[in-house]
C-alpha cells in the first residue's frame, strides 16, 4: 500500500513536471499534440470490461409498437472485471426488459406510454449505467478523460406500411395512406413490428474466454430453437480471452420472405448530441468527433455475403448538417442526415454511368483537389459510385438528380454510395471488386477523413461550407430487399478511430 502511494506521488510529479515543461517550452498545436490519439472510449476493442448496447429501428428509425414481452428495443451488456475475476454486470435483465408503463430513474412523464420517446430515454438510462468516466489506467489519471458509454449494435427492418401513418416525409408529418411509386416491402398490417431479443449476458468460461450474445427474429410467432428455415434472424455474439487480445464481434443476419430488407451494423456513435440518423440525444463510443484528419482501423472477415442485394458496408459514416451548412439542432424540417458508404459486395454494380448521370454526384474531387464534373466523360470515375441521392428538402439541385427515400429517416437524408475503384486507393480503400470479400479477410486502415472531406454533399449556393463532423462510424450490411432468403455472416474486431 505504501509503495503504491509512493508510486502515485512519483507519477504525479513526473506528470506535473512534464506538463510544466511542455507548457513552458513548446507551443504545440492541439491537433499535433493529439496525433495518434483514439477518438473512442475503447480503442481497438481491447478493454476486458465490455460496453455494448443494442437498438432496433423500424423503417423510419422509430419504434411505433414494442414487441410483446420484449420491452423497449434498447438493451445493454456492460460489466467490469473484479480483482477476484468475476464479471460485475452493471445492467440487470430487468433493466433490459424495461418497456412502456415501467418507470426508471430520469424517465419523463410524457415518455411513460410513448414507445418512441420511451426508447430514447431508455438509451440514455442504459448509457448512465454503462458510462466510463475515468481512465482505468492509473498512469493516465491526469489526462482529461471524456465519458463514454458503449458500442452500439443497430438492427433495422425496411418494411414500410404506407397505410399505417407511422413515418413522416422528409421530416413533415404525413397522413396515411401515402401515395408513392416506391415499392416498399410489407406483408400487411403489423409488418413494421419490432423483433424478439434474447440476451446471454457475458460469462467468463473456465478456459478464460468471456462470451455473450444478443439474438432474435422479426417473426414473432416463430421458435428459433426449431431451426431458421423461413424465418428472419439476427445475432451478434462477442468473445475475448480475459487479459489478452481483443473482442471479436460475430454477426449473422438472415432475411425471410416477410422481412426481405434488413440491416445490421456495429456502430461507434457520438457519446452525446445527435448521431447519424436521429434527431435526438444518443449514447455511444466516440468521445471526440472526427473531422478531416482521421483514420479508421478494423479487421473484417466476411464468411457469407448475404446475396446479390447485400450492400455490405466496409464502412458507413453518418452525420447531420443543414443545407445552409449550419449544424443540426433537432428541427426535423431543416436538419439533413448525411451518409457515405463504401459497398464491397462485388455483385453490386455502379448505377452511376455516363448515360445515367442521375445516379452520380454532380462532381468528383481527386486527392490533389481537382474537381471533375460528372459530364466530363473522359475523366469522371463513374465506376467509383454506386448511387448518389440528394436531400428531398434541397432547393437548388442540379438536374438530373435522384432524391433520397423521404420516409426512411426522421428527417431528409443525402447518401453517397461508393464502390471499390483505383481512385480510392490513395485513401487505403479497396481499389478492385472482391477485395476484402469472402475468403479475403483483412485489417483495413482507411483514411476516412481524407476521403470524406472530398466527397460531394449538397449545400445551398453562397453558404459557408459545413464543418463535417462524423457522429457515427459503422460496419455491417444492408440486405436491400432480397427476393429469397439470404444470409450474411461476418466478424469484426480491432476497431479504432485515430485522430491524426
Ligand atoms: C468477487 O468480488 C466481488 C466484489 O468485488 C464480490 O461481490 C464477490 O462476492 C466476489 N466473489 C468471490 C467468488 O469471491
Ligand atoms: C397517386 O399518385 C398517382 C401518380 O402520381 C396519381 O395518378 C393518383 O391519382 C394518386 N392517387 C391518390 C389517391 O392520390
Ligand atoms: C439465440 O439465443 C438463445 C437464447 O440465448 C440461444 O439458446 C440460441 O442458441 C441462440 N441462437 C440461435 C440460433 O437460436
Ligand atoms: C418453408 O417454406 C417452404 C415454402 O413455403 C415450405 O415448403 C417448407 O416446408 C417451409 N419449411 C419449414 C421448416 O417450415
Ligand atoms: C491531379 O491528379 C490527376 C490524376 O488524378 C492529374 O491528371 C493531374 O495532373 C493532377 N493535378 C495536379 C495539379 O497535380
Ligand atoms: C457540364 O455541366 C456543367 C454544369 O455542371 C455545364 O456548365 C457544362 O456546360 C456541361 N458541359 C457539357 C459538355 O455538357
Amino acid at each position: 500500500m505504501k509503495m503504491e502511494k509512493y508510486l502515485l506521488v512519483l507519477f504525479l510529479c513526473v506528470n506535473l513536471c512534464f506538463i510544466g515543461v511542455n507548457a513552458r517550452f513548446f507551443k504545440v498545436p492541439w491537433s499535433r499534440r493529439h496525433k495518434g490519439i483514439s477518438a473512442l472510449g475503447d480503442p481497438g476493442m481491447k478493454r476486458d470490461g465490455l460496453r455494448i448496447a443494442f437498438e432496433a429501428w423500424n423503417n423510419c428509425n422509430g419504434v411505433a409498437h414494442e414487441a410483446p414481452d420484449t420491452g423497449s428495443p434498447r438493451a445493454a451488456d456492460c460489466f467490469d472485471v473484479s480483482r477476484n475475476l468475476t464479471l460485475l454486470h452493471r445492467v440487470s435483465e430487468s433493466d433490459n426488459k424495461l418497456g412502456i408503463g415501467k418507470k426508471f430513474n430520469g424517465l419523463s412523464a410524457e415518455a411513460l406510454y410513448d414507445p418512441n420517446l420511451y426508447a430514447i430515454e431508455k438509451e440514455l438510462y442504459l448509457g448512465s449505467l454503462c458510462e466510463v468516466s475515468k481512465s482505468s489506467k492509473p498512469w493516465q489519471f491526469l489526462k482529461t478523460s471524456k465519458p463514454w458509454q458503449f458500442w452500439m449494435v443497430m438492427l433495422k427492418s425496411g418494411n414500410f406500411d404506407t397505410k399505417a401513418g407511422l413515418c413522416p416525409e422528409n421530416g413533415k408529418p404525413k397522413p396515411a395512406p401515402i401515395n408513392t411509386t416506391m415499392n416498399f416491402p410489407c406483408f400487411g398490417e403489423g409488418c413494421m413490428n419490432q423483433p424478439t431479443l434474447n440476451h446471454q449476458p457475458t460469462q467468463l468460461l473456465a478456459d478464460g474466454t468471456m462470451k455473450g450474445w444478443f439474438n432474435g427474429t422479426y417473426d414473432l410467432d416463430a421458435d428459433i430453437g426449431n431451426g431458421l428455415a423461413n424465418i428472419s434472424f439476427y445475432e451478434v455474439a462477442w468473445e475475448k480471452k480475459l487479459g489478452f487480445g481483443r473482442w471479436v464481434f460475430k454477426h449473422k443476419l438472415k432475411t425471410s420472405i416477410k422481412y426481405p430488407w434488413l440491416m445490421l451494423y456495429l456502430r461507434a456513435d457520438a457519446t452525446k448530441g445527435f448521431s447519424g440518423g436521429y434527431p435526438y440525444e444518443t449514447r455511444g463510443m466516440l468521445h471526440t468527433l472526427p473531422r478531416t484528419n482521421f483514420k479508421v482501423k478494423f479487421s473484417l472477415e466476411i464468411k457469407k455475403g448475404g446475396g446479390p442485394q447485400s450492400q455490405f458496408y466496409l464502412l458507413d459514416i453518418g452525420s447531420c448538417w443543414k443545407n445552409n451548412g449550419k449544424p443540426c439542432d433537432g428541427d426535423v424540417l431543416t436538419d439533413v442526415t448525411r451518409y457515405s458508404e463504401m459497398i464491397i459486395n462485388p455483385d453490386v454494380p455502379a448505377w452511376c454511368s455516363p448515360t445515367q448521370l442521375v445516379n452520380c454526384p454532380p462532381y468528383h474531387i481527386t486527392p490533389n483537389n481537382t474537381k471533375i464534373l460528372r459530364n466530363d466523360t473522359a475523366n469522371f470515375p463513374y465506376g467509383a459510385y454506386h448511387y448518389y441521392c440528394a436531400p428531398g428538402n434541397a432547393k437548388y439541385l442540379e438536374e438530373p438528380v435522384s432524391l433520397c427515400d423521404p420516409y426512411s429517416n426522421p428527417q431528409a437524408q443525402e447518401i453517397v454510395q461508393l464502390l471499390p475503384h483505383p481512385i480510392w486507393g490513395e485513401y487505403g480503400y479497396p481499389t478492385e471488386k472482391g477485395q476484402g470479400w469472402i475468403g479475403d479477410p483483412r485489417t483495413w486502415v482507411l483514411d476516412t477523413g481524407g476521403l470524406a472531406s472530398r466527397l460531394y454533399f449538397y449545400q445551398d449556393p453562397d453558404t459557408l461550407p459545413a464543418k463535417r463532423k462524423w457522429t457515427s462510424i459503422d460496419v455491417g450490411t444492408e440486405i436491400f430487399v432480397s427476393d429469397k432468403e439470404e444470409e450474411a455472416e461476418w466478424s469484426l474486431s480491432d476497431f479504432d478511430v485515430i485522430l491524426l
